[in-house]
């Protein structure tokens, strides 16, 4: 379905400063903690959440299956739990869909020590302690030393935003238990200023999780499932040509065969993934590798160059390297 003009506008304003925020801490589209600069700037108008729909983007893709469940979760009003092998777009979905749809942009980044607490907000008692003690008059409101976390942010945009709380596996197994009324309900209570805190806006929530931890039953209930599956071939080639569009088709051809035959090594401890594949890429181009490098009678019997793009601990470039001589020794 068509944008309405505002969004339209606002997507082209965003795509200009994007190739200057590549990276993304310091794109004020991507909102982070302090998202001012970006509400400031940005129309007032967004197309209503029934007319939301995602179809990729010219700079991701997406897969039939995962535009599916992108939709289904925006229809259903649930988090996207999105799950998949590292460096498989899950991260980089959340950024796409939002600037798409062009709304904010709100990420919380989960570690082993955040808590659930934290994306709600977080009473500051030092400073307000310091400040009774240094005769300060902010004192007396104990609103001045409240801190709203990303989820009292993205509750209180006046327009939908994409909250991503990325890599919630990585938290404590309580984290995802303290969050179910939160994200289920979309409020919760400020106990210091007897507050309830509601979304004006339902956000459109993306929870991404590297498996490194079962989620409690709960939790899943509450979330649309959608598991990325590692990209064929053809994808591939499309993720790469969004990436390098200049890219020679040969060399794309010998690269793709190579990556492919190095993952299928057995007993690899780290598969390359996308990600790598896009590193090898900018490096064999970087370096001006041809094609023919890669190119040879039984590709089995070269070691890739740089392949420390591609195998990411000693075991692994060692199990290779020991395939590569025993496939040499054979051919002999
Ligand atoms: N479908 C895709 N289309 C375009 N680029 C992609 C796609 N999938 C992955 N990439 C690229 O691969 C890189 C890694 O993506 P991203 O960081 O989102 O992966 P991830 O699944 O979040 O990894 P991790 O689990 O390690 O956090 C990015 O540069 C991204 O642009
Ligand atoms: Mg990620």
């Amino acid at each position: 379905m068509e944008l309405s003009e505002d969004c339209r506008l606002a997507n082209q304003a965003e795509s200009s400063s994007m190739s200057l925020f590549d990276s993304g801490s310091t794109n004020p589209f991507r909102a982070g903690f302090d998202n001012r600069a970006f509400i400031m700037g940005f129309p007032r108008k967004f197309p209503p959440r029934n007319e939301m729909r995602f179809s990729g983007s010219d700079e991701y893709v997406s897969t039939e299956d995962l535009t599916l469940a992108v939709n289904a979760a925006i229809t259903l009003q649930r988090p996207l739990l999105v799950k998949g092998e590292p460096g498989t777009g899950k991260t980089m979905l959340a950024v796409q869909v939002a600037k798409t749809l062009g709304v904010p942009l709100l990420e919380w980044h989960i570690k082993s020590t955040t808590k659930a607490q934290q994306g709600l907000y977080e009473y500051d008692a030092v400073s307000r302690l310091r400040d009774s003690q240094l005769g300060d008059l902010r004192v007396q409101d104990i609103n001045n030393y409240i801190v709203k976390g990303t989820l009292w942010q993205a509750f209180s945009m006046d327009q939908p935003c994409v909250l991503l709380i990325d890599e919630v596996d990585k938290a404590d197994i309580e984290f995802p238990n303290d969050l179910l009324r939160e994200l289920d309900r979309m409020e919760f209570y400020v106990y210091e200023t007897r507050e309830l805190v509601k979304a004006k806006n339902r956000p459109i929530v993306f929870i991404t999780s590297n498996n490194e931890k079962e989620l409690p039953d709960a939790f899943l209930r509450r979330c649309f499932f959608h598991y990325i599956r590692f990209p064929d071939k053809e994808t591939m080639e499309r993720i790469v040509q969004v990436h390098y569009p200049a890219l020679k088709k040969s060399l794309l051809k010998e690269a793709m065969e190579v990556f492919f035959e190095v993952r299928e090594v057995p007993g690899l401890k780290k598969k390359p993934s996308t990600s790598e594949l896009l590193d090898w890429l900018k490096l064999l181009l970087a370096e001006d590798i041809p094609p023919e490098a890669l190119r040879a009678k039984d590709r089995k019997t070269i070691i890739p160059p740089l392949h420390g793009a591609l195998l990411k601990n000693e075991q692994d470039v060692h199990l290779f390297e020991r395939l590569v001589f025993m496939t040499r020794a054979k051919g002999a």
